[in-house]
């Protein structure tokens, strides 16, 4: 199987890449590699990063779980948010066309009530399975779409609405592992050392995928082969470390703006995984010292061709403060001949029988080296095909480079402490018991600044 790779010529010091990584940047930063390096190592020795060991769990209790739900099931809706819902739609959407997935996943991960009657106008409900995932079993969004669609399914199917409900949760805490032991739904788990972002390749992301008809061993060992090649101390072969360095380098040198483009609609939400993954865990106010330091670099997504009518006027003449990831994908499995209908018009004519995906990787090589050449930097994950094998190889190379680059800015990459005031307020505010006086503060601190307010 051919290996996903990682081409970072054009983020290196050149005429056109002025603010260019040298090779003193790398040797200036060797000694806390190293310490980073021992730090990852031992999280794996000590199991305290749990997602390290996922690609070495037997699943085939998932394989055979998704296959009693596929022959009942047509479409599978996920209600999750965040990391219990980024990754369900990254996979389905990255192999739904190049594995032609016979079964649909939907998710549902927001709590606005045109999306749910979109969704619930558009499924089969009798066909129609419900995968509830939550680590922690609190969520307010989840909780809230968990209890209309339990209504829904109970007032439809008074006696067999449990058989439309999965559950995944935290093997033993919370409520809904209670819900599930005592109501009897079929529970599936998020191991406690994994946290939500990092949890695709655990039952989270990988009961969806196989009951899309995803081969989740495959991405199992996509993600171990490269899980051999994120533990090589030496950089030069490690692409997280490599990949997390680069972008750790040019955000000490200002560039405080991550853009991932893949040339591949299928993978648009791949980026969307890496938003969340990059965002919440290096945003961060406090390093490990206990200083401030409002540290992270602002993830954006864009799409190619697509944006090259778009944002690119902005990568290619706006601030020099982006580094741009390009996605490429050199086989696509369907693809379409440009036909030779007007071959004596010159703007017709230099497109007759090429192939659109020919066009479509050019289109990204022709803007990489306008980029290149307006001094941007940017670097290319280049992917054989949109396959289960490749797709884990990115989500680990990510997973790695993500604590490797949090650990190298003195952070910690795994929790996120600045989500919780917001969700406290919508629970004081919704009315939640024990949140009482919390709630006068809240509604007295909104009154201040509506009369202070600035509005028109
Ligand atoms: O990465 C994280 O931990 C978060 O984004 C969570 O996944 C998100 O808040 C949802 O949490 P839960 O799975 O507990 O409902």
């Amino acid at each position: 199987m051919k290996n996903i790779s990682y081409d970072y010529g054009n983020l290196l010091r050149s005429d056109k890449i002025q603010n260019g990584i040298t090779n003193s940047d790398f040797v200036d930063l060797s000694q806390e590699v190293a310490e980073v390096h021992l730090r990852i190592q031992q999280d794996q020795q000590l199991e305290t990063v749990g997602f390290f060991s996922l690609p070495d769990r037997n699943v085939d209790h998932l394989i055979a779980a998704a296959k009693t739900l596929r022959e009942r099931f047509e479409t599978l809706v996920v209600i999750g948010i965040g990391g219990s819902a980024l990754g369900n739609k990254a996979l389905f959407s990255a192999l739904l066309n190049s594995k032609n997935l016979d079964r649909e996943v939907i998710v549902l991960d927001n709590v606005d009530p045109n999306m749910l009657h979109q969704v619930l106008s558009s499924i089969d409900l009798e066909n129609t399975l419900f995968n509830i995932i939550t680590k922690s079993g609190t969520t307010t969004e989840t909780m809230a779409l968990y209890l209309i669609i339990l209504d829904v399914l109970k007032k439809n199917f008074p006696d067999t609405y449990k058989e439309h409900v999965v559950i995944t949760t935290d093997p033993e805490k919370g409520f809904l592992r209670e819900i599930i032991r005592k109501e009897k739904y079929l529970g599936f788990e998020v191991p406690d050392n994994v946290g939500g972002r990092f949890s695709v390749l655990s039952d989270v992301g990988l009961l969806s995928s196989a009951f899309a008809g995803i081969d989740i061993k495959e991405l199992l060992r996509g993600a171990a082969a490269m899980r051999k090649r994120c533990n090589n101390d030496d950089i030069s072969k490690n692409p997280a470390y490599l990949n997390g360095l680069n972008h750790y380098i040019y955000y000490k040198k200002g560039y405080r703006v991550s853009v991932m483009m893949p040339y591949s609609n299928d993978l648009y939400d791949l980026a969307d995984w890496y938003r969340q993954l990059w965002a919440e865990s290096l945003g961060k106010k406090i390093d490990d010292d206990g200083d401030f330091v409002f540290t992270g670099q602002i993830p954006v997504k864009a799409i190619g061709a697509t944006d090259q009518h778009s944002q690119l006027q902005l990568y290619m003449e706006g601030p020099n403060d982006k580094i741009i990831t390009f996605l490429e994908v050199e086989d696509f499995d369907n693809d379409y001949v440009i036909p030779d209908l007007f071959p004596k018009i010159n703007e017709f004519a230099y497109l007759a029988n090429k192939t659109l995906s020919h066009l479509l990787n050019t289109e990204k090589i022709a803007t990489e080296l306008a980029l290149y050449e307006a001094g941007r930097p940017n670097c290319t994950i280049k992917f054989p095909a949109l396959n289960e094998y490749n797709i884990g190889e990115f989500i680990f190379m990510y997973q790695v480079q993500t604590l490797f680059t949090g650990y190298l800015m003195n952070i910690d990459p795994l929790n996120q402490p600045g989500v919780e005031d917001g969700k406290k307020n919508t629970m004081a505010l919704m009315g939640r018991e024990g949140f009482e006086q919390m709630a006068e503060q809240v509604r007295l601190k909104i009154a201040d600044k509506d009369k202070q307010g600035a509005k028109i």
